[in-house]
């Protein structure tokens, strides 16, 4: 079997266009499998995992949880406002008493970023990061190519164009799938107000543009970014009409184009910000596809790791 080049993932950063490969076709299994009567495999019984959310998530933290019960594992979840961090216990700590019950995989959202890196160089078990402050999500940028993929009926993203459009500053969804894109051939566009732009993105070789309707006729895909308001602690721009004016991605703003990209978002969606809802809801848009296919990558990502870990129990 193959296997991926890492022990934990925790950034695209670090994977191989090898390991994007494999984490697709193994995705493309796993789908197969959820679309099915019975969606339950066994390739994870006997393997615990442990889902740490430090952060709110609605999307991220029921698809781990999903994927795992899918694949069989033993699944335990922990919310720091429940927990004994209110009491001042540090995340090793944490960590340490939660791996003493014999945890073989963490997934882990945490707002430091570095987190989930830290983490694998301090605990024995396979780390999976869920979401560190504005550094990456990681299957979040995985499942979003295989949705641009399986949307444009291709294998491939090579020589696509992808935008991603809004609050790339604050965005960890933004840096994770610069790298994916990039490592898949595809070429990347962001477009969002200067304030909002990480002065030396371009070194990162994306193209960037002001200029949102420019953005949108480049296009094959548009990736629309929530607006981050709780990570601004400056008025990044003067008003939210005015974003709405010259960021937003309403109906007629489409029909102005000579071709309509594949509208994306990771969610959650400020309807009426980013995209108004008759956008959002529209044929044009694949969010739920999005997440029905976080599933199908999570699944993957966990067996992935799991059979590094334990040959003997994934086969
Ligand atoms: N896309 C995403 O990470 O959403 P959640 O914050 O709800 O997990």
């Amino acid at each position: 079997m193959s296997t991926l080049s890492v022990p934990h993932l925790l950034g695209i950063k670090d994977l191989t266009p090898e390991d994007l490969d494999l984490i697709f076709k193994t995705a493309e299994q796993f789908k197969e499998v959820i679309n099915r009567p019975i969606k339950k495999v066994p390739s994870l019984r006997d393997i615990t995992v442990a889902n740490l959310f430090f952060e709110n998530s609605t999307r991220t933290r029921l698809s781990f949880e999903l994927a795992e019960k899918r694949l069989s594992a033993d699944v335990v979840n922990f919310s720091a406002a429940q927990s004994s961090v209110k009491k001042g216990e540090t995340l090793v700590d944490t960590v340490n008493n939660i791996l003493a019950m014999k945890v073989d995989l963490v997934v882990l959202r945490h707002s430091a970023p570095g987190a989930a890196y830290f983490l694998s160089q301090h605990v024995d078990a396979s780390i999976v990061n869920a979401g560190d402050g504005a550094h990456e999500h990681p299957t979040q940028a995985l499942l979003d190519a295989f949705s641009m993929r399986e949307a444009l009926g291709r294998d491939n993203l090579k020589g696509v164009k992808v935008a991603i459009v809004g609050d790339i500053l604050h965005s960890r969804v933004a840096l994770s799938n610069i790298f994916c894109l990039q490592k898949l051939g595809a070429e990347v566009l962001v477009c969002g107000p200067n304030t909002l732009i990480p002065k030396h993105l371009h070194e990162l070789g994306v193209l960037v543009e002001s200029d949102l309707n420019t953005a949108l006729e480049w296009a094959d895909v548009a990736n629309m970014l929530r607006v981050q308001h709780e990570r601004m602690d400056l008025p990044y721009f003067p008003s939210l009409p005015e974003y709405i004016a010259q960021y937003g991605v309403d109906r007629k703003r489409l029909e102005q184009l000579s071709r309509i990209p594949v509208i994306m978002h990771p969610g959650p969606i400020n309807r009426g910000v980013e995209l108004s809802s008759d956008v959002a809801d529209s044929e044009h848009s694949i969010i739920l596809q999005q997440v029905e296919n976080g599933v199908a990558i999570r699944m993957a990502v966990l067996y992935l790791l799991a059979a590094q870990r334990t040959p003997h129990y994934t086969s």
